[in-house]
């Protein structure tokens, strides 16, 4: 059984003076889970939202919450990130002292767990602590800012996380899931390398025939390439 292709939409974009209107539009939009980018200031040059934002957006949606923490010491806020309603939490390897640890205490409080690895960031980092999640999000730009370039260098790394995936027999369990310049150029090449999850913030805010027109064409087209 193959994974899915889901689009996963970035809140970043979205207007933080309405976002819980922005929520319901991009589940209205047909999209398959929410991203939340948590940015700390440190990990990341930039600073967004906390689990109490989160939380006050919960009722707007049924859609999957998943909280990408660009953060440092994730394990910290594990807990209020799920009391606010989201059910994933990934973390990045280069963020965690100890990520075996903090994989298991987010399975320990009753999420689901991801790693992300930034672009330099080998695949070798998650190669011993497969068992322990169902999501790897390979970035695709040096996170901290929506609107950037996607890094087509990228692709060889999918690949080779892909392979890994098939080699230990999680690809059927495990997402692998791209972040990161993601749109109708750059969705194909990334489809093709074996993402199945593709988070999209500009390409669906800023597509001029709108959120619910984006989102198909990037799942028509992620389809069309796999
Ligand atoms: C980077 C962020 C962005 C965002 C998507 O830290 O994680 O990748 O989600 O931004 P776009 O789709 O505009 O590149």
């Amino acid at each position: 059984m193959t994974r899915p292709i889901e689009i996963a939409p970035s809140v970043l974009p979205a207007d933080f003076a309405r976002l819980g209107d922005g929520i319901a539009a991009l589940a209205a939009a047909g999209t398959d889970r929410i991203q939340w980018d948590i940015m700390d200031g440190q990990f990341v040059p930039n600073i967004t939202v906390g689990p109490d934002t989160v939380a006050s957006c919960r009722s707007y949606t049924s859609l999957p919450f998943e909280a990408h923490l660009m953060i440092y010491r994730p394990e910290t806020l594990a807990k209020e990130f799920i009391a606010a309603g989201c059910t994933r939490l990934i973390v990045h390897a280069e963020a965690c002292t100890h990520l075996h640890r903090t994989l298991g205490v987010i399975r320990e409080l009753g999420a689901t767990a991801g790693v992300a690895l930034n672009p330099a960031t080998p695949i070798s980092a998650v190669e011993h602590v497969l068992d322990l999640v169902d999501l790897i999000l390979v970035m695709t730009v040096n996170p901290g800012f929506g609107g950037q370039q996607y890094i087509a260098t990228m692709e060889p790394k999918i690949r080779q996380m892909a392979a890994l995936l098939e080699a230990t027999g999680r690809r059927d369990d495990i997402d692998l899931e791209i972040d990161g310049g993601v749109s109708s150029k750059t969705i194909a090449g990334a489809a093709a390398a074996g993402a199945n999850v593709f988070v999209a913030g500009s390409a669906l805010f800023k597509h001029a025939a709108g959120l619910r027109a984006a989102t198909s064409e990037l799942r028509s087209i992620a389809e069309a390439h796999r």
